[in-house]
């Protein structure tokens, strides 16, 4: 019999609302979002820009702006409830047992320092390696996310390289304590396309062989499909639906999911057939209808002004938050 590692609840993202409160009024960027990852799980987050899904990495990791606010709800990593904790207590778990791999890799890393120096940085702050012990590792780091020729790349500096080994260099930092749970918020916007594959493989690979739990934020719902197990769709700060990467393909129950497939390219589809998606984003910080995608929506009826929402279980896992779902 094949083995087959056990799969618990990592992280438990309860009804957690977040709030920003600009001189132009208060934005409501999340509402009311539940999220659930397990150990070794590759969970994708999707949704059009402005929907809520960097807002919900940097909330689980602690990292809120400072005119974010978060109203109501729990954040639970391995039962522990991160928004209870001392700040300290979280700084030792962020880059450690939870880290993040970002958009915009050259700014994530110091110019100044060198890279193999960046990397002992990080495992000296979290780990008991003495200083021979932490180069070996910043050593074995930088072969693992195939830096070629590690020991001279160890000395180079972020602008010495290409953004693809840029993003690379991220990614070791944020394995480097093998954390449980990494974020990677668009990891591969800005490369090119060669080079987004190769750095997405790479994540995949890492994850499934260290078991770790990754949400993989991203608005292009190719690469979600690719690499994903299972899929959130976000709009407008609200979780839509969420399905198994196949079933939310095969069987969109929501409106904005079967829109967003549609105004997907992929290969087999002839680009003339991309059916855009209907007006914007509504303005979160106004007064806001209860399904906030009501008045992009060609189900919609009276019944979406009156009735509030609910999650409802369509099949096999796949949630919905709809009035007038696709059976
Ligand atoms: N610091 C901030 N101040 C005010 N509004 C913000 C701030 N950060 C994000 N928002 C708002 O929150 C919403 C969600 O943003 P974001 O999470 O960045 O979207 P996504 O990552 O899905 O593109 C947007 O309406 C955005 O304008
Ligand atoms: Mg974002």
């Amino acid at each position: 019999m094949q083995f087959k590692p056990i799969r618990e609840t990592l992280l438990a993202v309860d009804r957690l609302s977040v709030e920003f409160r600009t001189r132009t009024g208060t934005v409501r960027a999340l509402e009311n979002i539940s999220v659930d990852i397990q150990t070794g799980e590759i969970v994708g987050i999707v949704g059009e820009s402005g929907s809520g899904k960097s807002v919900l990495a940097f909330a689980i990791m602690g990292i809120l702006d400072r005119a974010g606010k978060i109203t109501s709800g729990r954040i639970l990593f391995d039962g522990t409830d991160l928004l209870k904790i001392k700040r300290s207590q979280l700084r030792q778990k962020r880059g450690k047992e939870l880290s993040m791999i970002c958009q915009n890799p050259r700014a994530a890393l110091n110019p100044i320092r060198k890279i193999g120096r960046q990397i002992e940085d990080v495992l000296q702050a979290h780990t008991n390696l003495a200083s021979k012990q932490r180069r070996e590792r910043a050593l074995e780091l930088l072969s693992l996310v195939r830096i070629g020729d590690p020991s001279r790349r160890y000395c180079a500096y972020p602008d010495e390289l290409s953004g693809g080994m840029c993003q690379r260099v991220t990614i070791a930092l944020a394995l480097a304590c093998s954390p449980r749970l990494a974020i990677a918020d668009e990891p591969t916007t800005g490369l090119d396309v060669t080079t987004q594959a190769a750095v997405m493989d790479l994540i995949v690979e890492l994850a499934t062989k260290t078991h770790m739990a990754t949400l993989l934020i991203t608005h292009d719902l190719e690469i979600a499909a690719q690499y994903c197990d299972r899929l959130i769709v976000m709009h407008a700060g609200h979780i839509v639906e969420t399905a198994k990467t196949a079933d939310l393909f095969q069987h969109p129950r929501h409106p904005y999911t079967a829109k967003l497939i549609a105004a997907t390219p992929a290969p087999e589809k002839d680009l003339a057939h991309l059916v855009p998606i209907p007006g914007n984003l509504p303005d979160l910080r106004g007064e806001l209808p209860l399904c906030r995608f009501r008045h992009r929506c060609d189900r919609a009826s009276s019944q979406c002004d009156e009735i509030p929402l609910e999650q409802k279980l369509i099949g096999n896992n796949h949630l919905v938050t709809c009035q007038h779902p696709f059976e």
